[in-house]
């Protein structure tokens, strides 16, 4: 019996990941979402096998009860997989900041205080691993998608420091980095400022639309949970996820050159050290 335990349950990703794990004998599901209400789609499901939970991750206290109850309804937490977050289309310069400081709230912050508050348990297990839903847009990057970028960015490099930490633990750190994807990412809880400025106005269509993300991306939701639980359950994974042609061939293609540039700035990279 494996115990997964999954932020933002109540749309997306996080929803589909809900109702598939359900399903599953050899599953213990905790599913949290800001609203209780937000989980009724899984009452049908209810086996004694599912603990719903209210959690917003940008409350500390709320991360330290659903943690105490996580622990109450099961002695171990085998997968955390991190998946609350929210978008933000608008120009660098157009950003609202206080929006942006909020989004960073979600997808970093929110990010990092839950694994902080389920760290000593996954140590005390020796085991455990924790997926963290990045974007393809932290393989490379779009215009208006700047501050998203970064706090997915951000998700990247902590992961990536995390898993040195934690790796000799026991405890594995999987990033997953999924293209387009109809969910509500986009939609109405997503930010979005459509450039006023000129010399930004071949971007406008870009937020004007973004909404469109949420009926017209490629990616299927059902799909990419089903592709997070095979390799989760396989145990033999890497530590990225790219999902979705954007993130295989844009991520390729941005990291490719970015290998290039390094390699080509060998000789000044290796004379500034004494
Ligand atoms: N869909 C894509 O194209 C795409 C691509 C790459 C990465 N992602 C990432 O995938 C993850 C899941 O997003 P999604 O695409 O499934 O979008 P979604 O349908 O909007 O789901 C996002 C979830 O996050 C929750 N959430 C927002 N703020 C929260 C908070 N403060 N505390 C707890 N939960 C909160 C939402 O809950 P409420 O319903 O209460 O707002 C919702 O359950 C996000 O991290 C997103 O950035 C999405």
């Amino acid at each position: 019996m494996k115990t997964w335990f999954i932020t933002g349950s109540s749309s997306g990703f996080g929803k589909q990941l809900a109702t598939q794990l359900a399903q599953l004998e050899e599953v213990k599901l905790i599913a949290t979402a800001r609203k209780l209400s937000d989980l009724a789609y899984l009452d049908r499901y209810d086996h004694g096998q599912i603990k719903k939970l209210a959690l917003d991750v940008t409350e500390p206290e709320q991360i330290a009860a659903a943690v105490a109850a996580s622990l109450a309804f099961s002695d171990q937490i085998d997968v955390l997989v991190n998946n609350a977050g929210l978008g933000y289309f608008a120009t660098i310069e157009e950003s609202d900041p206080a929006r942006v400081r909020q989004m960073f709230e979600v997808n970093f912050f929110g990010l990092a205080a839950v694994t902080t508050a389920f760290l000593p348990q996954l140590r005390k297990q020796g085991q455990g691993v924790i997926v963290n839903l990045s974007s393809a847009l932290a393989l490379t990057t779009l215009p208006t998608m700047g501050f998203y970028s970064a706090s997915k960015y951000a998700v990247e490099g902590y992961s990536a420091a995390l898993r040195q930490e934690v790796g000799p633990l026991g405890i594995r750190v999987l990033t997953v980095e999924p293209s387009g994807a109809r969910t509500q990412w986009a939609g109405s809880a997503a930010g979005k400022v459509v450039p006023q400025i000129a010399d930004y106005a071949a971007f406008k269509e870009t937020v004007a639309t973004a909404g469109n993300f949420v009926t017209q991306s490629p990616g299927n939701p059902a799909k990419i949970a089903r592709a997070i639980i095979e390799v989760v359950t396989s145990g033999d994974f890497p530590d990225h996820l790219p999902l979705g042609q954007f993130a295989y061939e844009g991520g390729l293609a941005n990291l490719t050159t970015l290998v290039g540039e390094i390699k080509g700035q060998r000789e000044r990279a290796l004379a500034v050290d004494d």
